[in-house]
């Protein structure tokens, strides 16, 4: 098809010869993929896979298996097969045999419970007589016992302490403090009176956990009647099938967790504070994030359950061979060799730590430096395995001028690197690195906090903070605009101001296309332009086809399209009442538990191909926000607490998605860590903590995968709005990384528009404020050059389209 002819006929033609969207090929590829995601947690007396052919399944989880979250992140697939269903199938293949009544029951239960409008995960598990429980020991010894959760956007997963704030999250969230109390962290009161009744009753339980956060897993290691369990996460459509597989031996096991389990929400040191101020969040932890706060220090340290980049296999495997060779600057090459020493077949993650000299600056002991899997190695076989590793990824942010103020800094001193299957199982040989002398990238202060109280050091301790800096409120010239006047407007498109512009209308040779077939400069393109067409050219448009979040671009006049953007990150989001039915993928915490970026790649490219067959241009994924808390409510979107893991695996995603040439958005750029309040929240952090943890994943990407968009998030970032950031969306973006494609507002966000423009954000979503900019702009307060600034993102962008 020719150019932009899908951005502006939305023509109903397949990408290739049958539709691709919810094909058959690309559920079997999320079905593939789930394989790959989840995380083998206990496997006493190597109780799976499943030697008992007959079993008990436990919990409405069976039926009630959520695919994925929801709100933006949520799809619309043609069927979603649950963990009975899957059961039921491997029963009919002869592989197994299950207790029917208690799966009948609850069928029923859950299908009235969607009936009367409850959603998947949001159901409270139905209390079982010990009878019936006693009963169906009857039929086996072994009992699987599944738990599910739910969670989505504008709501997090920890009941707000003040209850006149409830007004300020979704309703789902009263919903969750009535089934879970303070956290669905932890089980219910019926579920918990299920795992008792099933530990009472059978002689070995295996824990299923459908969850896209974390949950309390104590119980699960302590309880020595459960002999196993399984992070299944959030696996998409297939899932069901895919966890059945799982427990009766028909795959293996190669998930990671991407995330440590710790043994109670309040051992995360960012709960306490968490609901503190509705209207603030303050990073006390600092850098000391997941692992890098678990790790470092030893009372920390005893409160781990799981860690992170854990993960059991059916089989056992060894490294050795290791070894560390210089290529060129700060790059080197470590090799080790993996052998499966077990009797059956799996796949191993090599885990790459750093341990940093302690210098002068706060560094945690172990940092993740690079990682790789190795395809499927049979019994004996072996595998050499090279990991790339870049030093200056772990170079620390000195902002208080200890060594020099305002650098990246590789501080001298030996680096020792450790390999391993997790962080706490790391081989004893040792490669080492010398550095020198301090190595330094000098850049300015930017974003830099003015009312963070403490921060967590090295030794332990929150000492005061000394980076405070004055903020000048940001002034709106026309006055700030009423947020009642913003929230969930429909754009109508611009008024056709240009009708009586004969010339333009008659002359192709003046079209946009003249730019993308090189007949005419980007310079001469835009000096056509009004003022008022510029001004259409920065905020949404409205939606054609089967597209729900609005477009951008749309002046027909000089031949540019409309091109439509639609949500993710877990499948092409299409309203149902489109009757288009796309394929649902695992989430996105899930796909990194696979720890398998080339696997992340194919998913990108699968699905990106769904995005561009339904004539949509840019698809609003990945999410690559850090899981620093367990109960964020949009965690299950993102990739993990490690910056380094969210980078890779976003950066796969990214090049897998525009290998379409469709563009990939990625967001929320940067501090959205938590969802209630989300527009009026004031994230206060450290520019230490910014730069070596939240916004390093978006560098990376950035750097490694040239996205054609960024998202901006909704939040504040110490004192100024993330939409009108200049330091963030100009300076540190543009300038220090090279970005320079399209920024994207977050949906009808509560900043003003012109301010948005000058910070460096292009265009605003859903709807832009065509009157207020051109208030601004008779007002002197935004000039011609600064909107040619953002229209020429605009147009250079799409004309990497298709
Ligand atoms: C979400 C974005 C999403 C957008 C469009 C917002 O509420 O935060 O992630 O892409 O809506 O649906």
């Amino acid at each position: 098809m020719s150019k932009w002819k899908r951005h502006f006929y939305t023509p109903v033609l397949p990408l290739e010869e049958k539709r691709v969207t919810g094909s058959k090929e690309h559920i079997e590829l999320s079905k593939q993929a789930a394989r790959e995601c989840m995380v083998l947690l206990k496997n006493e007396y190597s109780i799976l896979p499943l030697k008992e052919r007959k079993i008990v399944l436990l919990g409405k989880a069976i039926v009630d298996y959520v695919k994925g979250g929801g709100g933006s992140g949520d799809v619309y697939c043609e069927y979603i097969t649950n963990i009975y269903q899957a059961f039921c199938k491997k029963e009919k293949e002869g592989k197994l045999q299950f207790y029917h009544a208690l799966c009948d029951f609850y069928d029923t239960y859950v299908k009235d419970e969607y009936a009367k409008g409850n959603r998947a995960g949001m159901i409270e598990e139905p209390l079982l007589e010990d009878t019936e429980v006693r009963k169906a020991a009857e039929f086996a010894s072994v009992a699987i016992l599944c738990l599910s959760r739910f969670s989505g956007e504008n709501w997090d997963r920890l009941a707000l302490s003040n209850e006149d704030d409830f007004v300020k999250v979704e309703n789902i969230a009263i919903q969750s403090k009535e089934l879970y109390g303070i956290s669905d962290f932890y089980l219910s009161i019926n579920e918990r009176r299920l795992v008792q009744q099933a530990c009472n009753n059978f002689e070995s339980v295996i824990v299923v956990i459908n969850s896209g956060g974390v949950i309390d897993t104590k119980w699960i290691k302590d309880t020595p009647n459960i002999k196993g369990a399984v992070v299944a996460s959030q696996l998409g459509m297939e899932g069901g099938t895919a966890i059945a597989d799982l427990l009766c031996g028909d795959i293996y096991p190669s998930g990671k967790l991407v995330d440590t389990y710790a043994d109670d929400l309040f051992s995360y040191p960012c709960i306490s504070s968490f609901h503190k101020d509705i209207n603030s969040v303050e990073y006390n932890e600092d850098i000391f994030v997941g692992y890098r706060y678990f790790n470092t220090f030893e009372s920390a340290n005893a409160k781990v359950v799981y860690p992170f980049g854990y993960g059991l296999s059916y089989t056992t495997f060894s490294f050795s061979d290791l070894s560390i060779k210089h290529i060129e600057a700060q790059c080197y090459e470590v090799r080790v060799t993996v052998t499966n020493t077990g009797s059956s077949s799996g796949k191993e993650v090599a885990e790459l730590y750093c341990e940093a000299p302690r210098g002068i600056l706060d560094k945690p002991s172990l940092i993740l430096v690079g990682f790789k899997k190795t395809k499927e190695l049979k019994s004996g076989e072996r595998e050499l395995l090279t990991i790339s590793l870049d030093l200056s990824n772990l170079a620390s942010y000195d902002d208080e001028g200890l060594i020099a103020k305002n650098a990246y800094v590789l501080e001298k001193g030996i680096y020792k690197f450790y390999i391993g299957s997790s962080i706490d199982r790391l081989e004893k040989t040792v490669l080492t690195v010398s550095v020198n002398a301090d190595i330094l990238r000098q850049v300015e202060t930017k974003l830099s906090p003015s009312r963070l109280t403490t921060r967590l050091n090295r030794n332990g301790e929150y000492v005061i903070n000394t980076t405070n800096k004055q903020k000048n409120e940001l002034v709106s010239g026309i006055g700030r605009q009423d947020i009642n006047t913003l929230e969930g407007v429909i754009p109508v498109g611009h008024i056709d101001r240009n009708t009586t512009r004969a010339d333009v209308r008659a002359s192709m040779d003046k079209w946009f296309i003249n730019v993308a077939e090189d007949k005419m400069s980007m310079d001469d393109f835009i000096s056509l332009l009004s003022i008022d067409d510029m001004i259409d050219l920065v905020g949404g448009q409205p939606n054609t086809g089967v597209a729900n979040t609005y477009g951008f671009g749309n002046l027909p006049l000089f031949g540019i399209p409309n091109v439509m953007t639609a949500d993710g990150p877990a499948g092409l989001r299409i309203l149902p009442e489109c009757e288009v039915n796309t394929t649902a993928w695992p989430c996105a915490t899930a796909l990194a538990q696979s720890w398998n970026p080339d696997l992340v790649e194919s998913i990108g490219y699968a699905a990106g191909k769904e995005v561009k067959e339904n004539n949509i241009g840019f698809w609003l994924t990945p999410g690559v926000n850090i899981h620093r808390n367990p109960v964020c409510g949009r965690n299950f979107e993102y990739y993990s607490e490690d910056p380094f893991v969210a980078g890779i695996m976003g950066s796969a995603m990214v090049v897998g998605i525009q290998r379409n040439h469709i563009g990939a958005c990625v967001k929320h750029f940067a501090l959205n860590n938590k969802e209630s309040n989300r527009k009026e929240c004031d994230s206060i952090v450290s520019e230490k903590a910014i730069r070596e943890i939240y916004i390093k994943p978006f560098e990376m990407i950035v750097k490694n995968a040239n996205p054609y968009a960024i998202m901006s998030s909704y939040n504040i970032i110490n004192g100024v709005r993330a939409a009108e950031n200049k330091e963030l969306l100009s300076d540190i973006l543009r300038d220090e990384w090279g970005f320079d494609g399209i920024v994207f507002s977050d949906w009808w966000n509560h900043s003003e528009h012109y301010l948005e423009l000058l910070a460096g954000e292009d265009v605003k979503m859903g709807n832009g404020y065509c009157e207020r900019v051109r208030e601004a702009f008779d007002k002197n307060l935004i000039t011609r050059k600064d909107l040619e600034n953002n229209v020429r993102h605009i147009l250079s962008t799409i004309l990497k389209l298709d």
